[in-house]
């Protein structure tokens, strides 16, 4: 039978590219954001994540008229992916976006596992390893930056994050269910790709980034994967892509640049210092969109 999915945040950056991936593969798919898709075949019902009656809602609700003809009232969807978010410091004010995040995240968590959906994707961030919206220049405690790492932001949105991956720790391990964090990197979307030259020829002002970055494509494929993969229980991912965004080799590169950073494994060729191992080993991820053939892709077109 079709799996139904939820998504929130389907309408923004990442989803509208996440979104579409899904409905390719088959699922049934409901967009739930404050805003609606540019994807008109796509459902979209317009709710606050913040307000747990409208994310009860949207986990028991039909996507569409058709779903009448069954002569019954609609089951929990099957699985949840959870994007939706105040994605960045700046935007609004810090205690707002810190709340925006936490309670939106409790409440989709909360009602996925009390109305029995075991099943759960949400958007953890690269901003966890700390250093992303830090003040001044921080160093990282150590390469790569691997699942284990001692998170420690300073700010409130990396914050929010570390929170959110707490929650799905305790609901996974309340009601034996499979949430699966994504630490999802710089998200890049086709036409971002002309920005990567000035990256390689300034390699600093990526740092915060840990010189690593996702495809908005193939974070739909980890996306994907992870909807395919059950019996984890609690799980944090990183979501990036293989190669780092500068000229490597990785380990000479970061000598360079961050000679006071320890290197807690032999780092290997030019992978992204923010490691995407697990996700290659535990889901089967493999990148279609390396960055170097996108950039070559532009030039050509
Ligand atoms: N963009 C990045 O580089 C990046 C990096 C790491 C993690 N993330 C995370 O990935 C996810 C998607 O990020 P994005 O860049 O697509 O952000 P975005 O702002 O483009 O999209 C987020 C969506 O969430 C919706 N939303 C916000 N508050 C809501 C609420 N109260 N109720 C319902 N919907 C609400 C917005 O309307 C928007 O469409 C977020 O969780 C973000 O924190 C993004």
């Amino acid at each position: 039978m079709t799996q139904r999915i939820l998504f929130t945040g389907g309408s923004g950056k990442a989803g509208r590219h996440v979104l579409p991936w899904l409905a390719s593969r088959g699922y049934a798919v409901l967009n739930f954001d404050l805003k609606p898709s540019e994807h008109a075949q796509i459902p979209t019902l317009v709710g606050d994540m913040t307000d747990a009656g409208q994310v009860f809602n949207a986990m028991t609700t039909h996507f569409g008229f058709g779903g009448f003809e069954l002569g019954q009232p609609p089951a929990p969807v099957d699985a949840v992916v959870h994007f939706a978010a105040i994605p960045r410091v700046l935007l609004q004010p810090d205690n707002e976006t810190f709340r925006v995040n936490v309670m939106g995240t409790y409440n989709i968590i909360e009602a996925a596992m009390k109305l029995g959906i075991r099943k759960v994707v949400i958007a953890s961030s690269e901003t966890t390893y700390g250093v992303c919206f830090a003040e001044g220049d921080k160093d990282y405690h150590a390469f790569p930056l691997e699942e284990d790492y001692d998170v420690d932001p300073m700010d409130s949105y990396g914050l929010s994050k570390v929170v959110n991956e707490k929650t799905a720790r305790t609901f996974a391990e309340r009601f034996k269910a499979d949430i699966y964090a994504l630490r999802i990197g710089n998200v890049i979307e086709p036409h971002d790709y002309a920005r990567f030259p000035g990256f390689v020829a300034d390699p600093l002002t990526r740092k915060r980034n840990a010189w690593s970055y996702i495809d908005a494509r193939d974070l739909g494929q980890i996306v994907h994967r992870c909807l395919q993969t059950n019996g984890l229980g609690y799980q944090v991912f990183n979501a990036v892509n293989d190669t780092l965004t500068a000229n490597g080799p990785t380990a000479d590169f970061l000598r360079q640049w961050c000679p006071r950073t320890p290197h807690r494994r032999p780092l290997v060729g030019e992978e992204a210092p923010i490691s995407n191992r697990k996700i290659r080993e535990v889901l089967g991820f493999r990148e279609a969109h390396p960055w170097r053939q996108e950039v070559a892709g532009l030039k050509a077109g």
